[in-house]
């Protein structure tokens, strides 16, 4: 940390924690980062540096070769299994058992480490690593003209991937895939709260993948606070009002202390 210029900036950012009536939060790989798991644009440990992501994560991929990236996906499930959250984690659900309802957290990770360190709410815009989903919708309820439920995922027959006995339906990761839309209800939760927010902190990410990047844009412009939280530049340093320059496992803490 530049220990000339930071001392101010963190006053001034929990000054407006304090004053935020509303406070929005919008994190990605980096606020995970000091728990162990790899962001995705990093250029030596980030997991789309071994791949191109059209070759794992996209439907067409999946079709293609559900085997391989079912496989993959399995790897990121075990090794989610053994992390912890961090103190940025922790920091941002204290806040929010302290505060209800003042801080709403939105996450581009699919790693569910916000929900494991006891944050309520949480906005997954891009789906939840530790769900399946059926790859088509299924095909009895088609056949029975809707009236009839959907096969239960639960009952998948074991498989790479698992496999519906019945309808030969696929499961898949429910994340969202290149190509894909986010949630239509978790992306429209997240916009409104990105409008009516005071402050927007923007956490551990790079900035470089929309929708998701243009709720700070959209805070900005309806008047928040905007404050990126990086130990780099990101690409959405310029609709910031101030930086904070570091690991954000140190800053949440000192920031949302009360
Ligand atoms: P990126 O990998 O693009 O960016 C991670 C960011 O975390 C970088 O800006 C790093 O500088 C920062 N970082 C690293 N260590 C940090 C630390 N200790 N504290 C704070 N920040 C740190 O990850 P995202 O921006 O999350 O989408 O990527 C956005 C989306 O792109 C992901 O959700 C994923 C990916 O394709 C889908 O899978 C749909």
């Amino acid at each position: 940390m530049n220990r000339a210029q930071q001392p101010s900036s963190l006053e001034q950012v929990r000054l407006w924690v304090q004053q935020a009536r509303r406070i929005a939060v919008l994190t990605g790989a980096g606020v995970s980062a000091e728990s162990g798991v790899p962001t995705f644009r990093d250029a030596q440990t980030g997991l789309w540096a071994n791949f191109r992501p059209e070759e794992l994560a996209t439907e067409e991929a999946f079709r293609r070769d559900p085997r391989r990236v079912w496989d993959w996906y399995a790897e990121r499930r075990a090794a989610m299994a053994a992390v912890r959250p961090n103190a940025g984690h922790v920091a941002l659900a204290e806040f929010q058992q302290r505060h209800p309802g003042r801080l709403t957290l939105i996450t581009q990770n699919v790693d569910g480490l916000h929900q494991k360190a006891g944050s309520m709410g949480v906005l997954e815009l891009h789906g939840d690593l530790m769900v399946d989903r059926w790859l088509n919708p299924c095909l009895n309820r088609d056949l029975h003209g809707g009236e009839v439920a959907a096969c239960n995922t639960a009952a998948a027959v074991p498989g790479r991937p698992p496999y519906c006995a019945e309808c030969r339906n696929l499961l898949r990761p429910a994340v969202v895939w290149f190509g894909e839309m986010l949630p239509p209800g978790i992306l429209a939760a997240a916009e409104h709260a990105a409008s009516v927010c005071d402050l927007m902190l923007v956490v551990g990410t790079s900035g470089m993948v929309y929708p998701a990047a243009g709720l700070a844009v959209q805070a900005r412009q309806a008047g928040a606070q905007v404050v990126v939280i990086n130990p780099e530049p990101t690409d959405l340093d310029e609709v910031a009002h101030l930086r904070l320059t570091g690991p954000s496992a140190q800053w949440l803490p000192l920031l949302l202390a009360d």
